[in-house]
């Protein structure tokens, strides 16, 4: 006699499309690629998810950490979820049943429990860390959603790259007046752009890192900037215009703009003292750097020791932004080192390249247990970077393996690239 069949729930695991801001962050992480997306979600595939938890922490608002109890048989497709603008409310029935999908083969762990097991800050596959440096100031996250908004006022926008050149980027003050944002360097908001696309959906939020320090861009001030590059071309060099970039950068004066945030709760700066800082960004991936720079060069006044030390790539110096008031910056502040890829006649040279020729001292940065690393800007440019620090550390006689694991674990790597 056949006895009944043992109905399987599952904790399926859901992006909530409300509060995603499509940075790309969790489909880079997963390791068992569970993680999809098209123009309009991202989502995670019922067969694939294996519960490891790895994209859970490095999401900047908590849209990746939604769950369902479901019938197994039932568990929402990938079409599906695609089409959601929002997500579907928990069959009471099922509320509390589920256990997390099995292992994908050949993947190590899958957890089983109710409750997700905490990502491994150290594990293999995520190359940067997922916890803030230990002396970082606790960040405020998602104080704003695109359901309930804040406004902010643009009371500045001008353009930073030589007006010669291609790249169209901008840097763009927003002052919230009255209303609380309270921000970290490191954190980004979310920009809701007005109007639908072509689907007739209201068009989502983009995220822009913050370049001001945690006291405004004008010292006790509401308000902050951003970095903007005008998008006209996607990746592969077709014409593209890019909705938000162009609002964006088409913003007057006394313009409205509905914001979200703030986001990020890892890719922030010590307050320690004696912490050094080495940052390697290209383009607008000089925000956060800026915003560490700047809060380091307002707090030496008060004391603040350690050294900062940057390697920043750009095409040609007219397009590296903010390439004048770097240079100001004094020598025994900050080690600046630019590294141009198109100037005519001159080799093409990448933050790599910099980074190799001097490779002594950034030994030495990798030889102190105080030394925190960002690294912000083309995707293209992390392999480059590890790989270097990799070369630089094994010349130095360290063990890159063991120094990479302790630094992710200790809040002393942050990876943002996009
Ligand atoms: P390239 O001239 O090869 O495009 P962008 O202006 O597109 O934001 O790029 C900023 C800088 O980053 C440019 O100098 C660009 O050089 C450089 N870059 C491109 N790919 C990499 C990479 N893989 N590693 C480091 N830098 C890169």
């Amino acid at each position: 006699m056949n006895g009944p069949v043992p109905v399987e729930v599952l904790k399926q695991h859901l992006i909530d499309p409300e509060i995603c801001i499509r940075c790309n962050t969790c489909e880079e992480t997963c390791p068992v690629d569970a993680i999809t997306h098209d123009e309009n979600n991202y989502v995670v595939r019922a067969d694939t998810c294996n519960g490891c938890m790895a994209c859970i922490s490095p999401c900047p608002t908590g849209a990746i950490d939604n769950w369902r109890d479901v019938l197994k048989v039932d568990a929402y497709a990938v079409d599906d979820q695609l089409t959601w603008d929002e997500l579907p409310v928990q069959d009471d029935a099922l509320a509390g049943q589920g256990t997390i999908g099995e292992a994908a083969p050949g993947v190590a762990g899958g957890a089983s429990a109710d409750v997700p097991e905490p990502v491994i800050a150290g594990s293999d596959f995520v190359r940067g860390s997922v916890v803030p440096p230990w002396s970082a100031a606790k960040p405020y996250v998602n104080l704003y959603n695109h359901k309930a908004p804040v406004q902010a006022t643009v009371v500045g926008n001008y353009r930073l790259t030589d007006a010669s050149t291609e790249s169209d980027i901008h840097h763009i003050v927003l002052d919230f007046g009255k209303q609380p944002f309270p921000v970290l360097e490191g954190q980004s908001i979310g920009i809701i752009p007005p109007g639908t696309s072509s689907d007739g959906r209201a068009h989502h939020a983009r995220q822009y890192s913050i370049a001001s320090p945690r006291d405004g861009e004008r010292p006790g001030y509401n308000n902050l900037a951003l970095t903007v590059k005008r998008v006209t071309k996607d990746h592969q060099e077709q014409a593209v215009g890019g909705v938000c970039s162009n609002y964006l950068c088409d913003l007057k004066k006394g313009d409205v703009v509905n914001v979200m945030g703030p986001f990020g709760s890892t890719f922030l700066m010590p307050n320690h003292a004696d912490s050094h800082l080495l940052m390697i960004c290209t383009g607008t991936g000089a925000a956060p750097m800026r915003a560490m720079t700047e809060y380091r060069r307002r707090r030496r006044l008060k004391g603040a020791t350690g050294k900062l030390m940057l390697f920043f790539g750009a095409r040609t110096q007219g397009e590296l932004p903010y390439f004048g008031p770097l240079l100001n910056l004094p020598k025994d502040f900050i080690d600046t080192n630019l590294a141009f890829s198109r100037t005519p006649g001159q080799a093409k040279r990448y933050v790599q390249d910099a980074m190799r020729e001097r490779a002594a001292d950034v030994a030495a940065l990798l030889r102190h247990d105080h030394t925190y690393i960002y690294v912000c800007g083309l995707k293209g440019m992390e392999d480059g970077v590890l790989q270097v620090l990799q070369t630089i550390a094994g010349d130095a006689g360290l063990d890159w393996q063991a120094l990479w694991q302790r630094m992710k674990t200790e809040g002393r790597l942050h990876l943002e690239t996009y």
